[in-house]
């Protein structure tokens, strides 16, 4: 018959089980008590832990200052999806490879998949639901979407939208190459792309008109 193992006592009286108790409790703690003092504004009594990042943040999104709790890992799509409810940004591959969650930061394209939202702070982003005039006119890109009914299921359209308004931005007046290659880095898995460029390019037109 095995003898049972023991736990052999350390020098100073503390046991392995006791130390790994200890661990885990001061590990508790600490998270808990991030909870425990969060106010609706601000944390009180808790300060951040040296080297770590505050959660509760403001972003700028479509003109408006939204206060949003943010975890440090969290991308700017499930941001803005999950937490401020703007799911017009879609998710598609989740790992740079579709263009689906492009939205615009400092009207700039980028793919909010592969962005961490902490590094958006101070930044003007837009989404799909920030392109029409505050009085519900769409804008001249949305319009031509509409004109040419350019998309089959429509789930990359929000980022295709978000993509040409961005190159739009820099190339006024591309032609069809040259639009075709700025958004090439959006995918349709309907793979209607000659239609999407006639409602792109009218989208061009659009905003020269506009
Ligand atoms: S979901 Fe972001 S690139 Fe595909
Ligand atoms: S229209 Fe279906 S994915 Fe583009």
């Amino acid at each position: 018959m095995t003898a049972p193992i023991q736990i052999q006592e350390q020098p100073n009286g503390v046991t392995r089980r006791k130390f790994i108790k200890g661990v885990i409790a001061a590990g508790a703690a600490v998270s808990a008590s991030s909870y425990l003092f969060r106010g609706p504004e601000q944390l009180f009594g808790q300060g951040s832990l040296p080297g770590s990042v505050e959660r509760l943040m403001t972003l700028t999104v479509n003109g408006q200052q939204r206060r949003v709790d943010v975890m440090k890992q969290e991308t700017l799509a499930m941001t803005l999806r999950y937490k401020l409810g703007l799911t017009g940004t879609k998710l598609g591959c989740d790992r740079s490879e579709c263009g689906a969650c492009t939205v615009l930061i400092d009207d700039v394209p980028h793919y909010s998949c592969s962005v961490l939202t902490h590094t958006v702070r101070n930044k003007k982003v837009v989404t799909i639901e920030g392109l029409e005039s505050p009085d519900g006119k769409l804008h001249p890109v949305q319009q031509a979407v509409v004109d040419e009914q350019g998309f089959q299921c429509a789930f990359c359209m929000s980022g295709f939208m978000m993509a040409t308004v961005g190159f739009l931005k820099a190339n006024p007046n591309p032609t069809r190459e040259e639009l075709a290659h700025g958004i090439s880095g959006n995918l349709c898995r309907c793979a209607d792309y000659n239609k999407i460029l006639n409602a792109m390019m009218r989208g061009a037109e659009n905003m020269r008109r506009a």
